[in-house]
């Protein structure tokens, strides 16, 4: 008898019909390494697809996929909370492994849904949901497990990245950048998620699940985009030979707790992720017996991100029956750590002149000057210590420095 796995593919959008041109370009290669072949048996999606050459997998209802025993693996690729949860939630209970894209959800609820899947037996895999192709969850949860994370930081989104990149490079205004990241299809018709830096959000909160081992909500998280990234401040940072980047970042602080947050940031010249441009992802491991990890790859697009979710798949065939789920123990605000108690330098634009900002904060690195005052790098402090320095001082621009 032939083996077979059986997938429903549920949401055929960008990411979801790349699974499945992927599962029926590279079926010999994906037999190999889920140990049996691996057929799409239906699609899901309210949208009617009657030209795909795919057309007779289609169905619009749920419980068709929920009451087929032959379907051991479910992709989730609708995206949102919503229905995408309440069908997870009955794909997992059905004894079905999950894989998804889905950032929101895992964010969100994965604490739950992950529960379900280790009461089942089955698995709840998410690889897709951070860096799109570039593999980070897996190496988190297997290769360096045997190590104590202490940090982790990223350019977690494409959209945004691409942004900066061409305000950066092309000396584009945000409203011009941000256009252009739209007209190419980076950017979503709604960016809002990517540019007020949710998206990112999502994606830290996910790392920091997996690497610490506590459910870091999303809500508990700071959270700022870089739509107030200016001209003046790509000008006066570009004279350092640095870059702003949005980062997604979190550590495990001296007291246990975990500091979590997304925000504009300068990057100088030497730092890892400085050269990370365009669409692509960079995020940077840092363990206790490893040191800094790297990985770097496309952050976003159809074939790359289907590509990681096909990982998931290959994971959950070798594993069917095995029982081997990942997961993290439900906690509260308490858990989070105050991220005002990182040190680092600081890059600053206010309406003080040089004298003064060498006065109130000592030794600082000049980058410019304008009738508006002027942009300054400080020496290393916490947020606390630099916002008593900043107080009675109108800041235009405050963003942390990693070196
Ligand atoms: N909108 C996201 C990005 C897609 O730009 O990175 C991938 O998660």
């Amino acid at each position: 008898m032939i083996q077979m796995i059986n997938v429903a593919v549920m949401g055929f959008g960008t990411v979801g019909s790349g699974v499945v041109e992927l599962i029926h370009a590279n079926g010999e290669r994906i037999a190999r390494g889920a140990g049996d072949t691996v057929r799409v048996k239906y699609v899901l999606d309210v949208r009617d697809f009657d030209n795909s050459p795919y057309a007779d997998l289609f169905v619009k209802d749920f419980a068709v996929i929920e009451n087929d025993p032959e379907v051991s693996i479910v992709v989730e690729t609708i995206g949102g909370v919503g229905v995408a949860q309440e069908f997870t939630r009955r794909a997992l209970s059905a004894g079905k492994s999950v894989v998804t894209s889905n950032k929101e959800l895992v964010s969100e609820h994965g604490c739950e849904l992950l529960k379900i899947a280790a009461e089942k037996g089955v698995c709840y895999l998410f690889e897709a949901s951070v860096g799109g192709g570039v593999p980070i969850l897996h190496p988190i949860s297997a290769c360096l497990a045997g190590d104590e994370i202490e940090e982790i930081y990223g350019i977690l989104n494409g959209t945004t990245n691409y942004i900066l990149t061409n305000m950066f490079k092309n000396g584009a205004t945000f409203d011009k950048a941000l256009a252009e990241a739209q007209e190419l299809g980076y950017a979503e018709r709604d960016p809002s998620a990517d540019i007020n830096g949710i998206d990112t959000c999502r994606k830290t909160c996910i790392l920091a699940d997996l690497a610490f081992g506590k459910n870091i909500a999303p809500d508990f998280v700071r959270t700022e985009g870089i739509a107030a990234v200016s001209a003046i401040d790509v000008e006066h940072v570009s004279t350092a030979g640095a870059s702003i980047k949005l980062i997604g970042r979190t550590v495990r602080m001296a007291d246990g707790k975990i500091a979590a947050y997304t925000a504009p940031h300068v990057l100088m010249s030497d730092n890892l992720l400085v050269n990370v441009e365009g669409v692509f992802n960079g995020i940077v491991v840092r363990g206790e017996a490893t040191g800094e990890t790297m990985f770097y790859g496309k952050g976003a697009g159809k074939l790359p991100t289907a590509t990681a979710v096909i990982s998931d798949i290959i994971e959950t065939g070798k594993t069917i029956g095995t029982g081997a789920f990942l997961g993290w123990s439900e906690a509260g605000e308490e858990i989070i750590g105050d991220t005002e108690l990182l040190e680092n330098r600081w890059y600053i634009r206010a309406n003080i002149d040089f004298d003064e900002a060498a006065v109130r904060f000592g030794q600082v690195t000049m980058l410019g000057c304008d009738e508006n005052g002027a942009a300054f790098i400080t020496g290393a402090m916490s947020g606390i210590r630099c916002a008593e320095l900043l107080e009675g001082i109108d800041a235009t621009t405050v963003y942390r420095v990693l070196e």
